[in-house]
């Protein structure tokens, strides 16, 4: 029994209370397991069952003045910090021959997702919905598909892209719940963006490790992975101070507003 076998069979946990415990059981001190390999089973990733999949178009969007376009909003982020524990969970069991250190940092993602998770769809549950109450879309895991054979991919787009613009969405949503009473969940919101600096700068510390040890350049080779892997156009405006925190230099959050406006503007952006 090691670190990365438990995570994936926590990753195959569907019940969100299971999925929860198999998180906090392997949180203890387990032999990490880097050179064991481990065969995909069926089953990944696990998630509720009966959960519903729309397009992101479909996705239900309300005011958030109302009890049920708040749900809609907190249902929303409950999905994404339940794929974010799936996340971390797969990071560890998918990618062996990793230092001790790189397991033990999304083991703590994984933790702290879970945590995440559990707050959010609590505070959901007293406005009357539960997670899987309302359709969902799955861009999240889709990239982790398609990244799943390419550890430096994955990095580059699922914390560094994906993860990443939860920072710059955070002080909007925060504001959102303030306007709307909501001081709970806001203060939901203020917890996880302080986290979430932690784990997108998780992600930048171990992708420019692997562009370094690949001999990459890791600003360029950013820009091919977005684009060989279909990365979503980032939306301004960025959260300089929190993507600074998390270890964005000036010349890569420069790019991003220079993409976004090209692209506001019409410009071709290359
Ligand atoms: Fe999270
Ligand atoms: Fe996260």
């Amino acid at each position: 029994m090691n670190l990365r076998s438990q995570a994936l069979k926590a990753l195959l946990v569907q019940d969100p209370v299971g999925k929860l415990a198999a998180v906090r059981a392997i949180a203890h001190g387990l032999p990490v397991g880097a050179d064991e390999h481990l065969d995909e089973p069926a089953g990944v990733p696990g998630r509720p069952q009966g959960l519903c999949f729309v397009s992101p178009q479909q996705v239900p969007k309300r005011s958030v003045r109302t009890v049920q376009g708040r749900a809609a909003l907190l249902h929303s982020l409950a999905h994404i910090e339940f794929n974010a524990i799936n996340l971390a969970l797969d990071v560890l069991w998918r990618y062996p021959g990793l230092p001790d250190s790189f397991y033990a940092g999304w083991l703590q993602v994984a933790v702290e997702e879970a945590l995440h998770f559990e707050l959010l769809s609590n505070h959901l549950q007293t406005l009357g919905v539960c997670y899987g109450d309302l359709p969902v879309h799955d861009g999240l895991w889709e990239m982790a598909e398609r990244t799943r054979f390419d550890l430096l991919a994955r990095l580059a787009l699922v914390p560094r892209t994906l993860e990443a613009r939860g920072l710059d969405a955070c002080p909007l949503v925060h504001r959102k719940l303030l306007d709307a009473g909501d001081e709970k969940a806001a203060a939901i919101i203020a917890l996880i963006l302080r986290d979430e600096v932690g784990h997108v700068a998780l992600g930048n510390y171990w992708y420019r490790k692997v562009c370094q040890e690949q001999g990459l350049p890791d600003f360029d080779t950013y820009g091919q992975l977005a684009q060989r892997y279909r990365a979503p156009r980032l939306r301004g405006p960025f959260n300089r101070q929190a993507r600074l925190e998390a270890g964005f230099t000036v010349e890569e959050i420069d790019e991003l507003e220079r993409l976004d406006a090209a692209f506001k503007s019409g410009l071709p952006t290359s």
